[in-house]
Parts: C-alpha cells; sequence; structure tokens
C-alpha cells in the first residue's frame, strides 16, 4: 500500500476549459501528482444537472479528458477517470442521500446562484452535492484541491462523512480542501467582481485554453481596467488590474511586485500587450500536447485503463458503507 495521500478532484466537462480551470484547478493537480497519490474525474454526470445537446456533450467529455492530459497529467501516474464509467459514485450517492439532509442541500451557495429565477430546476441539481460528495469519499481522500467556490462543497462532504461514520462506524476518511493562495478565484475580463466562467454570454469575458493567438490578444487588450494608469496589485481598489496582475504571475511565475516593477511608468496598453504573450506563451504548449493526444487516440485507453484501477479502490469502500448500514452484501 502506498503511503502517499489521497488526491481527487473532478471537473465539469465543459469542453475548451478556460485559463480560470487552468490556473485555479489543473495547475494544482499537476503539481499534486509529484507527491500525491491522485484520482482525477471528468464529472459527465454532474454536467447533466443543466440541459445539454448528447453530441455536444460526448465530444466535451472527451476534449476535457484530452486537456487533462495535454496540461501535463501523465496517465502512468496518476488516475483519470469519466465519472459515469465507475457506478460505484451513484450507487454511494444513493447511500449518501439517505444521510445528507434537505435543509444542507438547500443551502449550498451554487445552487441558490444556479437555480436562481429558473421557473423550474432539475432534481439533480438540487442534489449534486451529494454526488461529489460520493466521489470524494469514495477513494478515502485526504485533500480536495478546488478553487474557492467549491469549498462549501467539501465542507459539507465532510460533514455527511462525519455523521455516516458516527452513525454507522469507521467507513470514510473526511477530507480537507486544498485551495491554491494566488489564483483561487480568476475573474472575468469584462466584470473582475464575477469569476471567469465558460457560462457567462460574454465569450470576451474569457479565455478558453484552445483560443487562438489572435483570440487572446484580442480579450485581453479589450479587457476592463480601473481608473487611473498605474499597473498596481490593489484588489480593494483596482479590481480589474489586480486580476490581470494574478493572471500574469500565475503564467510567467514571478512575484507580483516584480511584476508591478516591471510596468512602473508604464501604462495599462504596454502590460495588457505583454500579458497576451505571456498567456499566449502559457497555453501554445498545452494546445499543441492537444492536438497530439487527439490524434493518436489514447484518450480512449487512458480513460478506460483509469476506470479499471478506480473500481478496484471503489468496490472496497462501498462494500463497506453497504455492510455497516445493514444491507444484506
Ligand atoms: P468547473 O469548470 O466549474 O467544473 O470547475 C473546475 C475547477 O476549476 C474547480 O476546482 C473550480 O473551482 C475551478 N475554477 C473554475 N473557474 C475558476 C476560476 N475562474 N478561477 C479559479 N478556479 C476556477
Ligand atoms: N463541483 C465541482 C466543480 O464544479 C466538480 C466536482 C465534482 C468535484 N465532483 C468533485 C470537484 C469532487 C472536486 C471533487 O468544480
Amino acid at each position: 500500500m502506498s503511503q502517499k495521500k489521497r488526491v481527487f478532484s473532478g471537473i465539469q466537462p465543459s469542453g475548451a476549459l478556460t485559463l480560470g480551470n487552468y490556473l485555479g484547478a489543473m495547475k494544482q493537480w499537476v503539481a499534486l501528482q509529484e507527491t500525491h497519490d491522485c484520482v482525477y474525474c471528468v464529472v459527465d454526470l454532474h454536467a447533466l444537472t443543466v440541459p445539454s445537446d448528447p453530441d455536444d456533450l460526448k465530444k466535451r467529455i472527451f476534449d476535457t479528458a484530452a486537456l487533462l492530459i495535454a496540461s501535463g497529467l501523465d496517465p502512468d501516474r496518476v488516475i483519470l477517470i469519466i465519472q459515469s464509467h465507475v457506478h460505484e459514485h451513484c450507487e454511494l450517492a444513493w447511500l449518501l442521500s439517505c444521510t445528507a439532509t434537505y435543509g444542507e442541500m438547500g443551502r449550498m451557495t451554487q445552487f441558490k446562484e444556479k437555480s436562481e429565477g429558473k421557473e423550474s430546476v432539475s432534481l439533480g441539481l438540487f442534489t449534486y452535492p451529494v454526488l461529489m460528495a460520493a466521489d470524494i469519499l469514495l477513494y478515502q481522500t485526504d485533500l480536495v484541491p478546488v478553487g474557492a467556490d467549491q469549498k462549501q462543497h467539501v465542507e459539507i462532504t465532510r460533514d455527511i462523512a462525519d455523521r455516516f461514520n458516527r452513525r454507522y462506524g469507521p467507513v470514510f476518511t473526511l477530507p480537507e480542501p486544498f485551495i491554491p493562495e494566488a489564483g483561487a478565484r480568476i475573474m472575468s475580463l469584462d466584470d473582475p467582481t464575477k469569476k471567469m466562467s465558460k457560462s457567462n454570454q460574454n465569450p470576451n469575458s474569457y479565455v478558453t485554453l484552445l483560443d487562438t493567438p489572435a483570440a487572446i490578444r484580442k480579450k485581453i487588450l479589450s479587457a476592463v481596467t480601473d481608473s487611473g494608469r498605474e499597473v498596481r496589485y490593489d484588489p480593494e481598489n483596482k479590481a480589474a488590474v489586480s486580476n490581470l496582475l494574478t493572471i500574469y504571475s500565475r503564467c510567467a511565475g514571478g512575484s507580483i511586485e516584480d511584476i508591478e516593477g516591471m510596468y512602473a511608468g508604464k501604462g495599462y496598453a504596454d502590460f495588457k500587450k505583454d500579458l497576451a504573450a505571456v498567456v499566449t506563451d502559457t497555453l501554445r504548449p498545452v494546445q499543441q500536447r492537444f492536438e497530439d493526444i487527439c490524434a493518436s487516440g489514447e484518450v480512449a485507453r487512458v480513460v478506460k485503463d483509469g476506470a479499471d484501477k478506480a473500481r478496484e479502490i471503489a468496490r472496497v469502500t462501498l462494500g463497506a458503507a453497504k455492510e455497516r448500514i445493514g444491507l444484506v452484501i
């Protein structure tokens, strides 16, 4: 048995993922494979909580898996799965939904945001955090790397696991969220009060990992800035420029102070032009590997291997949970 701590995380198959996903999540995933035992999951079942076109979904699932590999995940070191391939996720979700409460689910910020103003909301959107808890708990996860927006879901997972363990006996490891300090939230290019998200109506508000250099340049040059002309990190008074500085620092690797120093006395225009180049250089190798991986047909093999390995772990946890609850197995 490996002594390394277990990491689990999931990402929705939103096709061309954004720079927010990359800096807020995927870069951490790649770094963690060096030190931890990692299981990463394309959460296709979570994507069904909002309507989507079947052909489109199929392509997005594959593209997301390919982009994860292209971003640096090493299929020989991590377990990469597509959620629906490992049936144990759904089965455990049912058991946990009998431990979680209606009140808890109604308090989830993401549910409130996604359901607001909608005439009809799927039941799956409401129970979304229970399926996420099953994802995490099946693998006896210690750490869950996520962006700040998902912290509440990891905390509720911990509560559900703790309640289950107290009621039936110790089955689940209690997971901790693992949130990167800088880049935890990359904000939208057109409104620094909202997180960068592919679901935004305005495509200029986000950079996707598959954007061309011309598109990246156009989006960054048209990003909103703040009053004044100083390139200075000040999230309260200069939210837009601070977001761009965060992106610069997370892509190029230097500290924010050093970058401020480089642009002392220069205006926003110079800074944005260079930022476009920095983002393009960051994404170029990812895009190149993405093309190669798609052409090789490697994704199907990787996710099949991943599911075989994941099932071995998931089966044991599910079996223990069923036995403790009193199901006859
Ligand atoms: P999602 O695309 O919502 O499934 O998110 C996948 C992962 O990316 C989660 O860990 C999110 O917290 C993270 N993420 C998504 N958008 C951003 C963003 N704008 N800034 C930082 N992290 C993000
Ligand atoms: N809800 C997460 C998001 O939108 C995706 C997700 C599903 C997840 N299951 C997970 C993340 C388990 C971490 C662990 O970003």
